[in-house]
Order: C-alpha cells, then structure tokens, then sequence
C-alpha cells in the first residue's frame, strides 16, 4: 500500500490517521498511514528516511512545521506566508515540496461549516506564531475588513503585520491596549490553552454577534472558551472543524480527489464533545 505518515512530538493520540484513512475509504483509495514520534532535532532525518523507504508523504505537527518548510527544495504560496510547512511530499529524485493547509482549512471550517461570511468582519488575532501566520493570511484573502494581530511579544505581532505589507487593513496592538475596541472575529492562535493559562482581555471586545474561535479543540480549547463564554459570545467555535478540513485539503493535494469532511468530522464531534 502506498505510504503516508504525520510527525510530531508527541503525536501517539493525533487524529490525523483515523482521518486519513476515513478519507481514502470514502474515495475506495488504498493507503497506510502512521505515526512517527520525533525528538526536534531527529525530525529532518527520520522525513529523508521515510521518503527514501517509499513514503510518499508526511503531515507535520508540533513541533516540527518551521523544520518541515527549512527543509523543503520547492514551498507552495501558503507555506512560504507561514513560514512553516504541515504538508511535505516527495517528489522525484529525493526534492521535498513543503505545503501548508492550515489557513486554507480554517477558512473553509468558518466559511462553509459555520457558514460565516468574513467580507465586511474586523478580526482580532491573539497570537504571532506558525499557527497564527497561516491564519492571517487567510483571514486577508477571505476578505476581513481589518485584521488586528496582538501578541504577548509584540516584535512577533509587528514582523507578521510588516510581512503583510497593508496597512490600512492590517495593524497591532498591544495585548493590554484593547479596551474600548470590539471586533466581529476574535481567534485564539497562541498555546494559552494548552499551557494551561488564562485569557486576561477586556470583556468589552464582543458584540452581540461576535465569533470566538479557537485553533486548538479539546481541554486545550476550555481556557479561551471560558473566556469568550464569561464574555457572552453566542458563537463559540474550536478547532475540530479546522482540524479534519487542513487534513482534506493535504489529502486533496496527495491524491487529486476531494473527500466528504462531514462525516469524519460528526464521528470524531461525537466522540470529543
Ligand atoms: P504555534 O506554531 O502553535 O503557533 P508558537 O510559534 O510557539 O506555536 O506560538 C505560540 C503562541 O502562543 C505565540 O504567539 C506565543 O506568544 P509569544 O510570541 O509571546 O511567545 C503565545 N503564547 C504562549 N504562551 C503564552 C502565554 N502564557 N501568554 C500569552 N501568549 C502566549
């Protein structure tokens, strides 16, 4: 059978198998698809050593994406605006294409699952890593008025919004500099959550209307939830959806064919809460 696998550390409960092999199911293709747990500093070894067995191609989690791009001889668009890579895939003669599905399949979860149109939103981003930088670039393709991008280390917050380049639609503010604004959009894309951290914002960012979504699902989504909750959002969403649509996109740009998320994604809801 034909090769695939996702790499992280630790990655002995990601979703990304069971996924995988749902998709290839639905579709009648054959494939088998692992786990490989790598320390950092094994990771760019133990891909080459995947590929040169027959792999065929590798999803890549924490914390290896920025080594998963460093690595790559050819980086789509969406990898090279992240600076980080969460699809690789052998090509001919040993190259390794860098891909990267995570702001494409956040948008798809919000647009399509959640049925939000983002034309016309203002959008708060908490967070300037991996995550967040494929996450503002999709935001600003799927048409988000404005886009303001705030971060614990405000550097990373202005070198993401530089990288950007447009002004008027994209700025930063400092973390403890948002009272008195309120946005359509607020998203989670820092690893409070995980950490097991709290969310210290002004309860006045969320109107009626507003969306809170966080990146992350699970007990890693309960801190932002809990704030976004004691803030009165109606629309609380985590990243469940995001999770199985960057994993549809991955397997759209492997294999030529588009699965039906749905199901995959009512199964595992069921099981997660
Ligand atoms: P990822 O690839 O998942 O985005 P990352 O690059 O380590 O991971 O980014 C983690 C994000 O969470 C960063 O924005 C980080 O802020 P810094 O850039 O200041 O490090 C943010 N973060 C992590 N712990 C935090 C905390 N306790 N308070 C605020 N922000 C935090």
């Amino acid at each position: 059978a034909h090769r695939y696998a996702v790499f992280g550390h630790p990655i002995a409960h990601s979703l990304s198998p069971e996924i995988h092999q749902a998709f290839a199911a639905q579709l009648g293709i054959h494939l088998r698809y692992e786990t490989i747990d790598v320390p950092p500093g094994e990771f760019e070894e133990a891909v080459r050593r995947f590929f040169a067995e027959g792999g065929l191609g590798a999803n890549v989690t924490l914390p290896h994406k920025e080594a998963a791009f460093a690595m790559a001889d050819e980086r789509s668009e969406a990898a090279q605006r992240a600076g980080a890579a969460n699809t690789l895939t052998a090509l001919v003669g040993g190259k390794v294409q860098a891909h990267n599905t995570d702001g494409s399949g956040f948008v798809r979860d919000i647009t399509e699952r959640h049925s939000l149109d983002l034309r016309g939103h203002d959008a708060l981003l908490l967070g300037a890593g991996g995550a967040a930088k494929a996450v503002a670039w999709a935001l600003l393709d799927a048409g988000v008025q404005t886009l303001t991008i705030v971060n614990r280390t405000p550097e990373r917050a202005d070198a993401l919004a530089d990288a950007i380049g447009e002004p008027a639609r994209c700025h930063t503010r400092y973390w403890d500099g948002l009272e008195g604004e309120c946005f359509d959009l607020v998203v989670n894309a820092t690893s409070i959550g995980i950490h097991g951290g709290t969310f210290d914002l002004p309860m006045s960012l969320l109107q009626d209307h507003s969306t809170c979504y966080d990146l992350s699902y699970g007990a890693a989504a309960a801190s932002f939830k809990g704030w976004a909750t004691a803030a009165g959002t109606r629309y609380f969403r985590d990243g469940l959806g995001m999770l199985v649509e960057q994993a549809a996109d991955a397997f759209e740009h492997w294999h030529g064919q588009r699965p039906d998320t749905d199901p995959v994604y009512q199964t595992l809801r069921q099981r997660l809460g």
